[in-house]
């Protein structure tokens, strides 16, 4: 990729010649404040955060291409207040409840809001939004709270963009714009499949997870759900796994997942979950210990070797399980006949 000079607020810095204003910041550690841009989708220039001025003339630094020698600046009176008007205007029409928001801790609003200002004696005189909306929980994995929603769009392009299904779109118009399905419907009746895409991009919580425990520690691994062979960071916290996030810089899901990958991981720690294997006694079920199973499994199964033994193993079981399980059928039981529940 050729490379193009410019200058943000007088400091020289290297971009791809086919970047825009804001990303070649955001790559040389320059925070532009913005709400409406994501690396991953196509710039639309929809909250007007991201002001600089070029040339003397102000533009949106997601919408305008570097160019060799661009002059940049962004701080000047004129932006600072056009920002912070912005900032006023999202936030008067935004929630009030910010401490009791699940997603204060990554809420881009809060820090835009930061970074620029905020008068608060206007923001008074601001009208909030009159009624509440009501919130959608009707989907098993994610509520929908319209009232946190800032119209950035990042949701309803990411469905188009990104998941291709367009389940998403802007509904209503001025200030009582907000996000929807299909003719307002609750997103159990919609056509969406709970990717979960749109709610981890939503950059103020007004789509989010409804489980959140937020991990001590990730660990990088593979989904066992399919042969596709995403990455994911398993979120732990003491002995359970509590959240899952996709890998970006895995080729193979490149950021993204399916329902099952990024919501699946309740089983994990179910409580309804054998732990102790249990042999059948008299027509009843009784616990055993882990000799005493492996024993009659061996002794049940050595008479099927070769063509009259399949495996099949399960997407609720470790990568390690899987490989043991095709293991063990290919040396122990003589067969290649090895399957996974995936391919159902
Ligand atoms: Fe540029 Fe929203 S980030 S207009």
């Amino acid at each position: 990729m050729k490379k193009i000079k410019l200058t943000i607020d007088g400091m020289e810095i290297t971009a791809d010649a086919d970047a825009n204003i804001l990303d070649a910041a955001m790559e040389n550690g320059i925070y532009i404040p913005h709400l409406c841009h994501h690396p991953d989708l196509k710039p639309v220039g929809a909250c007007r955060m991201c002001e600089v001025e070029v040339g003397g003339r102000n533009v949106m630094s997601c919408l305008t291409p570097v160019a060799d020698g661009l002059e940049v600046k962004t701080d000047t009176p004129a932006i600072r207040a056009a920002r912070q008007m912005n900032a006023e205007l999202l936030i008067a029409n935004h929630h009030q409840e910010c401490l009791s928001c699940g997603s204060s801790h990554h809420c881009e609003l809060l820090r835009v809001a930061d970074s620029v200002g905020v008068n608060g004696d206007r923001l008074m005189h601001l009208t909030p939004r009159a009624e509440l909306l009501p919130i959608d929980t009707s989907n098993p994995f994610f509520k929908y709270d319209p009232n946190k929603c800032i119209a950035c769009g990042i949701c309803v392009r990411t469905c188009d963009e990104i998941v291709g299904l367009g389940v998403l779109s802007f509904i209503e118009r001025g200030n009582r714009t907000v996000v929807g399905t299909f003719a307002d419907k609750p997103f159990i009746e919609s056509i969406c499949e709970s990717c979960g895409e749109c709610v981890v991009r939503c950059p103020v919580g007004s789509l989010a997870p409804k489980r959140t425990i937020r991990p001590s520690h990730e660990v990088q691994t593979t989904c066992v759900y399919c042969g596709v062979g995403c990455g994911i960071y398993l979120g732990v916290k003491g002995d359970r796994v509590v959240s899952v996030r996709a890998d970006g810089e895995r080729p193979s899901n490149q950021g993204s997942l399916c329902v099952k990958g990024r919501f699946g991981y309740n089983f994990i720690n179910h409580p309804d979950r054998l732990t102790t294997p249990l042999i059948k006694k008299d027509g009843e079920f009784v616990e055993a210990t882990w000799d005493e199973a492996l024993d009659l499994v061996a002794e049940k199964l050595a008479p099927y070797k070769g063509r009259q033994f399949a495996a099949l193993a399960s997407a609720k079981c470790t990568n390690e399980d899987n490989y043991l399980i095709q293991k063990f059928a290919r040396a122990v039981m003589q067969t290649n006949t090895v399957d996974h529940c995936a391919r159902l």
